[in-house]
């Protein structure tokens, strides 16, 4: 893939003296879905899959981007002077966003630079490929000009640039899951304090397969702004009985004594999954811990009807794919990750029911939906790095 890039960037900005190559993963959910803004604990893991990207600092303050990707729209040219959100920017707004996230947050860009990138993370998939590129943007301004942020800093300026200048709501879970990530292992983060914990994933005869629905989404046109205003709604109800900060400090037997301060019975259904799926999280947690993946999975299966009944975030597209996982023999657990509303789901499958799996469950979705899922049997990877 290094080659690849260099070939490219040579071919597409006269040569490639100087370039870099750098390396962002993307992310999948186990557990713990749309508890990030409300105060709860997530446990997401890095994938081997990832946005690639040459860089090059240049003596101006022009800034060029091209990717693979989207070869058809060539170069994209700008400068340090515009980092302003444009619609006809498209996916170079999160590169300029974090660069302007770094200019908010005291660290002036010395050059411009000539960036190109390489992605191959299913676009729109819900596998977090702009946090990716956010990150990953981070990583390289901090490897060209020596700024000096921790990892976990270029999380929060990803996930500020995301709020501030792509303008969706987002939590911390995807940035964090990325910069953090570490082989074989998920992150069991605490999102109340940023408190986290590496929890190896030693699936013993059996994988992690993501189905991914096709079904296109962006999360600034999807509701999710709506579920996190639902829940700050519910939230600010609850505080009028008990002092909490978040619904994370909420345990199932609180919510139910005091789910009555709640005036509308949609924002107690949000509220009760943001509670619920916590404490699931919690528990999923320590019996992974216990050597239990059994009762992990179940959690991850109540995750999804949570998700689907409570939350509604799922869709008919995502049910389908985890109706059908259910189904078949040799699947532990099977659920929709990230933010919802199309995407994709995690189901952890046995090795030997693998096949069968990706069979049966992309024959139901094309004859009920109309057209094909796609199935990747992934591997938990490192965080960003040079290559
Ligand atoms: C998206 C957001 C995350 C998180 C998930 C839902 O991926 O970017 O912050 O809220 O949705 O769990």
């Amino acid at each position: 893939m290094k080659d690849t890039v260099l070939r490219k960037f040579q071919e597409v900005f006269g040569d490639a003296d100087g370039a870099k190559v750098f390396f962002a993963p993307g992310r999948v959910n186990l557990i713990g879905e749309h508890t990030d803004y409300n105060g709860g604990h997530v446990f997401p893991c890095a994938l081997t899959i990832g946005t690639y990207g040459a860089a090059r600092r240049r003596m101006d303050n022009k800034l060029r981007f091209y990717s693979m990707n989207f070869d058809g729209l060539g170069i994209t040219e700008s400068s340090l002077e515009d980092l302003t959100p444009s619609k006809e920017a498209g996916w170079t707004n999160y590169p300029k966003g974090v660069m302007w996230a770094f200019e908010q947050k005291g660290m002036k860009i010395p050059a411009g630079m000539d960036l190109l990138l390489n992605g191959n993370i299913p676009n729109g998939s819900g596998l977090s490929s702009s946090a990716s590129v956010e990150v990953l943007t981070g990583y390289i301004l901090r490897a060209l000009f020596g700024f000096e942020v921790s990892n976990q800093d270029l999380a929060l300026i990803g996930q500020f640039s995301e709020n501030n200048f792509n303008k969706v709501n987002c939590g911390i879970m995807d940035q964090f899951a990325i910069a953090m990530g570490k082989k074989d292992n998920a992150i069991f983060l605490d999102t109340a304090d940023l408190s986290y914990e590496y929890a190896p994933i030693a699936l013993k005869g059996a994988k992690i397969v993501i189905a991914c629905s096709n079904k296109k989404r962006g999360l600034g046109d999807s509701k999710y702004n709506e579920r996190r205003s639902e829940c700050e709604t519910a939230l600010e109800e609850l505080q009028g009985k008990i002092d909490i900060r978040t619904l994370g400090e909420l345990d199932e037997e609180a919510f139910e004594e005091y789910k009555a301060a709640v005036g509308d019975e949609v924002r107690r259904k949000r509220a009760k999954h943001a509670v619920y799926e916590n404490q699931r999280t919690i528990r999923a947690v320590e019996a992974l811990k216990a050597g239990d993946l059994e009762q992990f999975g179940q959690l991850m299966n109540a995750s999804h009807v949570s998700l689907r009944d409570d939350y509604e975030v799922t869709g008919v597209e995502l049910d389908t794919l985890v109706e059908e996982a259910w189904k078949i023999e040799g699947v532990i657990g099977s659920r929709m990750t990230g933010a919802g509303f199309g995407g994709c789901t995690v189901s952890i499958v046995k090795d030997d029911a693998i096949d069968r799996f990706i069979e049966q469950v992309g024959k139901a979705y094309r004859a009920k939906i109309g057209y094909a899922a796609d199935f990747y049997v992934v591997e938990i990877g490192d965080g960003p790095r040079e290559v």
